[in-house]
């Protein structure tokens, strides 16, 4: 089936959301703009108690194609991004990045994600596909990245093997089309909230393969919130949509052999 024609990649964004960055942000923002010198740069800080913002200021006063939005406390990475494509979209972008600042997300995958997006709506830089790996992560860290994938695939019948990912492209016109407003997620599940609102819409999901690098320097900000957050929505989400597969399949005796 041929692709659907989309419009040219014109104006990138890459949005990076920070919370206690302030040595890996420099190195991020420096790898993106050496990978993608057209690119702009959009920092999400969430009044990061260790001076990020400062650093952000400090990054952005000398390259104008760096921008900071200074958020006024930590809400969770969720509303960060919804922060940032609201920015964006209005700025005129016609294609968004999300990217990590803790150097976990390589720029040198970049330009990949970028090509495919030139016949996606949303380009995932998967761990979980041939070719995708992940570097230095413990047990514990693979166990629930690769479960929390394995709970979404079986509850919600995703086509994607990598939903929780957070290194991504999304083409404007797909974000318009998702509908932004009522998105509730605040932390980690954002991620998957979002690609479970791409396959709904019927967008066009690619996954790429990336090498994933666990941070060196400062600490994951995933914590039992995160994940007990992720659990209580999936579920939630996949409840709705079997009762609805059910509902839809009472509905229509003449069809209940195919079932
Ligand atoms: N603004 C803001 N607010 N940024 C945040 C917040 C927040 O509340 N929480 C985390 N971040 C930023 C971090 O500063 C970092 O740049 C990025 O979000 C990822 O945070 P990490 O804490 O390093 O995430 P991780 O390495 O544990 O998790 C990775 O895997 C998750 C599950 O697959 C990331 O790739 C996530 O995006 C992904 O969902
Ligand atoms: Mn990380």
């Amino acid at each position: 089936m041929p692709e659907p024609d989309r419009a040219p990649i014109q104006r990138v964004a890459v949005l990076i959301p920070t919370y206690n960055e302030r040595e890996t942000l420099p190195v991020a923002v420096r790898g993106v703009r050496a990978a993608l010198p057209e690119a702009d740069v959009v920092v999400l800080d969430d009044a990061s108690p260790d001076g990020t913002g400062d650093v952000a200021d400090e990054l952005a006063a000398a390259d104008p194609q760096v921008h900071v939005l200074h958020r006024t406390r930590k809400e969770g990475l969720g509303a960060a991004y919804l922060a940032g494509f609201r920015w964006a979209l209005e700025a005129g972008y016609d294609t968004l990045v999300e990217m990590d600042a803790d150097g976990s997300h390589r720029p040198e995958h970049l330009p990949a994600l970028l090509n495919a997006a030139e016949h996606a709506d949303l380009v995932i830089g998967s761990r979980w596909v041939r070719g995708g790996r992940v570097v230095n992560w413990p047990l514990h860290r693979k166990a629930l990245s690769v479960g929390g994938n394995l709970y979404v695939k079986v509850l919600l019948g995703m086509p994607v093997n990598d939903a929780t990912a957070g290194y991504r492209v999304y083409r404007a016109d797909a974000l318009r089309a998702m509908g932004l407003d009522d998105v509730a997620s605040q932390g980690y599940c954002f991620q998957a909230d979002l690609t479970w609102r791409a396959v709904r819409g019927g967008l066009t999901v690619v996954e790429v393969p990336i090498t994933f690098v666990e941070r060196e320097v400062g600490q994951s900000k995933m914590s039992p919130d995160v994940a007990t957050e992720s659990l209580r929505r999936i579920t939630g989400w996949g409840v709705r949509h079997r009762a609805a597969q059910l509902r839809d399949a009472a509905a229509r005796p003449e069809r209940w052999h195919d079932l």
